[in-house]
């Protein structure tokens, strides 16, 4: 014990010095009263940015990215305000003109009243974590939609079975129908073409192969089998285009987008999924304003809130009966926002669980079935690249209502 207390004192402020200058993060320290500035750099900061101290003290705002400027302001705010640590994520630009992508972790000095009148904070490298994050969210859509492949050539295949069917059995009608014009033109040519009088027995005949056709049944089955055959060319036509509508899945720039009509193609290209467990009901606000956003991105996050509602029903209807749950699909605007939100009557989520479930990686679901990354990218795109927010009501054994809320115009996205 008095051996530690030893080796403590020896630990000077030179020591400490160079520790905070030898670990790999930068740290820093900034007052915030009257006006937030930084005040101290550890000198590694150089080796991130290729500026010296001095330079980064006075201009550290001049090289971040300036369209990340207000969610680094936003931060500080916010630490001060709240008195707790805070983290965000933006680029910044260094000297030799590279762009990095930095966390800045915030955390509050309080004076002795308790006021929050500085911030020590330490900033972090993670250019690479976010190239592979970036990866694991372009291979997290496209196991989805991998996933999804079976259930939707499935969805084609039903309506493409029986319209195969009704073509045959138009065919065979026709070739009945088509024969008897043959004998029809045939008994014409005879009572047209001679001065033959055709008996009662020359009909004979035809009247049989009528009666054989059933031109009745034919007369009223035909409409019905085309009928029949467009309702399904419509279902395959808008599988099909739904496909289309999530085929830009390296399209993440943002446009003017219809939620709506990006809801109602989710479902769609999801049905296969969800109608065994669940009814899905929809509740779209037909007023809804367009959305600045990158909509596949929002149509990925969608289907991914929709699949764990179906798991989560389907972990607790009764195997083997034919009952299901309900899966409610809602779209409104408020206050500049738009909501989707998705509710379901499923298993509810444990206080517990709760606090992990937007964790990379946090499962409570076997292998195969979840891998864990569906809520962490919702979280990072919708919080990250579209300054929104997931909010979610839920209670054990109801189910649960996740709510995507977006802002109607928002900053540009983070270039890629
Ligand atoms: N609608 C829901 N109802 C109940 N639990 C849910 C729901 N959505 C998510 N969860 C819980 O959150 C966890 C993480 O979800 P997610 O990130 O999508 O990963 P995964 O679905 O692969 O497990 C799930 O394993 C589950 O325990
Ligand atoms: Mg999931």
């Amino acid at each position: 014990m008095e051996q530690a207390q030893d080796n403590a004192k020896k630990f000077s402020s030179q020591d400490l010095e160079r520790l905070a200058n030898n670990v790999p993060e930068v740290l820093y320290s900034a007052t915030l009263t009257p006006d937030p500035r930084i005040v101290f750099f550890t000198t590694n900061a150089t080796d991130l940015t290729g500026y010296g101290v001095d330079e980064l003290i006075s201009g550290w705002s001049d090289i971040i990215e300036p369209k990340d400027i207000s969610r680094y302001n936003k931060t500080f705010e916010r630490c001060q305000k709240t008195g707790k640590p805070c983290s965000v994520e933006y680029r910044i630009n260094t000297k030799d003109e590279m762009t990095k992508e930095i966390l800045d972790r915030v955390h509050p000095v309080f004076d002795d009243k308790g006021q929050v009148v500085g911030v020590d904070g330490m900033i972090m490298d993670i250019t690479e974590r976010k190239m592979i994050q970036d990866e694991l969210e372009k291979n997290q859509m496209f196991q989805t939609l991998g996933k999804l492949g079976a259930g939707i050539s499935h969805e084609i295949n039903t309506p493409i079975q029986f319209i195969s069917d009704n073509i045959h059995f138009l065919t065979d009608s026709l070739k009945q129908v088509f024969s008897l014009r043959d004998m029809y033109t045939a008994l014409r040519d005879r009572a047209v073409g001679s001065s033959e009088t055709l008996s009662a027995d020359d009909f004979k005949p035809v009247i049989e192969a009528e009666a054989e056709a059933d031109i009745d049944f034919l007369t009223d089955e035909i409409p019905k089998a085309l009928e029949q055959s467009l309702e399904g060319m419509n279902r395959v036509l808008g599988i099909v285009t739904a496909m289309r509508d999530f085929s830009h899945i390296d399209d993440r720039s943002k446009s003017l987008a219809d939620i709506n009509k990006a809801m109602e193609s989710t479902i769609v290209i999801l049905r296969n999924e969800l109608k065994y467990v669940a009814e899905v009901k929809t509740n779209f606000d037909p007023n809804l304003p367009m959305v600045m956003c990158s909509m596949d991105e929002i149509s990925q996050v969608c289907m991914n809130l929709l699949i764990n509602a179906a798991h989560s029903i389907d972990d607790v209807i009764e195997k083997g009966t034919d009952q299901r749950g309900v899966i409610t699909v809602t779209t409104s605007s408020e206050g500049g926002r738009v909501i989707i939100s998705i509710s379901d009557t499923g298993a509810g989520i444990a206080d517990d669980v709760r606090e992990k479930i937007f964790e990379p990686f946090f499962t409570t679901k076997e292998t195969g079935k979840g891998t864990g990354q569906g809520l962490a990218f919702a979280r990072s795109i919708i919080l990250e690249k579209h300054n929104g927010d997931i909010e979610l009501d839920t209670e054990v054994g109801k189910g649960t209502t996740f709510r995507i809320c977006l802002p109607i115009e928002s900053e540009e996205l983070p270039e890629k």
